[in-house]
């Protein structure tokens, strides 16, 4: 069946604003950055993890974030390229007190950084599932947490976006580690909406059905298209539009809408960008 090709998308607006992109190196978080440069944004470029064992493909490089700061520069946005491991208290701290002293705030806050790998729980060692909660689900609470307070403290509001994943809110046989860390995003994300009201930040995620990434890629390099093939029909993951991944700018499109004004009403959700999988 042949893809739906993207023609009429809204433009938004966020010049003047600083946006802070998590795992901005490649794939979805490569996408967000250069979207909010091309809406008018400066950029926080950052990424690179460090010491992660467990990962069953590669991870992004310092090549890859500094093509991601030549495409923001590109667009005619600043960029702040920043390393920072999110698992890290000390380095996420540090890297938001950095990018307020160089940009001078931060407005959006693009809770983008994660991992996935597929072992059953049965079979998985402490390690493996220590480095992934931590990455995608302590790291989305640390970025929060840091950026929340600028929020809090600067006044005049802000925007959480965060990744969970279609494994955010149905099973995920194979990556048990995974879909408990992306339901804690979604009930992290309605926390945090309700803490943070009063400061006026909407806090929001996404959840994604498979997209096209290196994170795909590596995954059926390591593990093999069969193997994903049973991951994702045992999750029921067919989408219903046209049964292949999504790309990484229709993930894009709901965190930009998610982020504006025209959401400001908008808050605790978790989005499905799913092409109706969930409906099934
Ligand atoms: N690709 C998919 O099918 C899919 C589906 C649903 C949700 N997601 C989620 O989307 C987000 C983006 O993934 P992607 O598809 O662009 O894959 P990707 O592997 O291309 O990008 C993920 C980025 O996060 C970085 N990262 C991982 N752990 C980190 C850490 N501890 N500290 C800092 N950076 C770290 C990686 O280096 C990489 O740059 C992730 O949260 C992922 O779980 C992906």
């Amino acid at each position: 069946m042949a893809r739906i090709e993207r023609t009429d998308v809204p433009t938004y607006d966020f010049d003047g604003q600083v946006a802070f992109v998590t795992g901005a190196g490649r794939g979805q978080g490569r996408s967000h950055a250069v979207a909010y440069a091309e809406a008018g944004a400066d950029v926080v470029v950052t990424g690179l993890s460090q010491g992660i064992q467990t990962s069953q493909y590669p991870l992004a490089t310092a090549a890859d974030l500094d093509e991601t700061v030549r495409r923001v520069e590109a667009e005619g946005g600043r960029a702040l390229r920043l390393r920072v491991d999110v698992r890290d208290e000390s380095q996420v701290e540090a890297a938001v007190e950095e990018a307020v002293a160089e940009l001078g705030r931060i407005d959006v806050l693009a809770n983008n950084a994660g991992l996935w790998n597929v072992v059953d729980l049965v079979e998985m060692s402490e390690r493996r599932w220590d480095e992934l909660i931590d990455s995608n689900l302590k790291g989305t609470w640390l970025c929060a947490k840091h950026v929340g307070r600028h929020f809090a403290e600067r006044g005049g509001g802000g925007r959480i976006v965060s990744t969970a994943s279609t494994a955010g809110l149905v099973g995920a046989k194979g990556s048990g580690h995974y879909a408990a860390a992306k339901h804690g995003v979604v009930g992290l994300t309605k926390a945090l909406a309700l803490e943070l009201a009063a400061h006026d930040v909407t806090v929001n995620a996404v959840a994604p059905t498979g997209v096209a990434t290196p994170m795909i890629d590596g995954i059926v390099d390591t593990v093999g298209e069969a193997a994903l093939q049973s991951v994702s029909d045992a999750s029921g993951s067919m989408n219903v539009l046209d049964g292949r991944l999504i790309e990484p700018r229709d993930v894009t499109e709901a965190y930009l809408w998610l982020s504006s004004d025209a959401a400001r009403y908008v808050t605790g959700v978790t989005l499905p960008v799913d092409a109706g999988m969930l409906a099934k």
